[in-house]
């Protein structure tokens, strides 16, 4: 089954998008990053990044239906969307939470997350490699 890993707004800008929180890896490269990581678990992925909410909710919709495992980048959506986190309780596969910053050294309205509640596990702070780390974790 497919593993669908969700980016939300803004993080196409990645490489360039405040390089000294966010690092200097592109989201090319980061999308890269995560499929060469599921060919060496073995996991299929589909990655996929958009600033429209309506596109992200259509596609955890979609994941819902599936049954689908999801890595969910929800962005700035994390801290303010209850419609983004609504469609993270619909979910029926298994949910990780991923932040490339370590939000909670940030300021403090990064602090509440719409999505953590309705997660399996968090990968905050970890930069881009928190994806490989959530990948790994659902493929055991
Ligand atoms: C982010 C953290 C959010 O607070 C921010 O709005 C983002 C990226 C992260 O990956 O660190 O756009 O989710």
């Amino acid at each position: 089954m497919t593993v669908y890993v969700l980016n939300g707004p803004n993080l196409n800008r990645l490489g360039t998008r405040e390089p000294e929180i966010y690092g200097t890896t592109t989201y090319a490269d980061l999308a890269l990053l995560c499929e060469a990581a599921a060919r060496r678990l073995g996991l299929d992925v589909a990655v996929r990044q958009t600033n429209a909410e309506a596109e992200m909710l259509a596609w955890l919709h979609a994941a819902a239906d599936a049954g689908a495992d999801v890595v969910l980048n929800a962005a700035a959506w994390t801290h303010t969307s209850i419609a983004i986190g609504d469609a993270c309780a619909m979910l029926t596969g298994r949910l990780i939470e991923v932040h490339i910053s370590n939000v909670y050294k940030r300021e403090s309205f990064r602090h509440h997350s719409y999505v953590s509640p309705h997660a399996d596990g968090v990968v905050i702070g970890c930069g881009v490699d928190g994806y490989r780390l959530a990948l790994e974790h659902l493929a055991v």
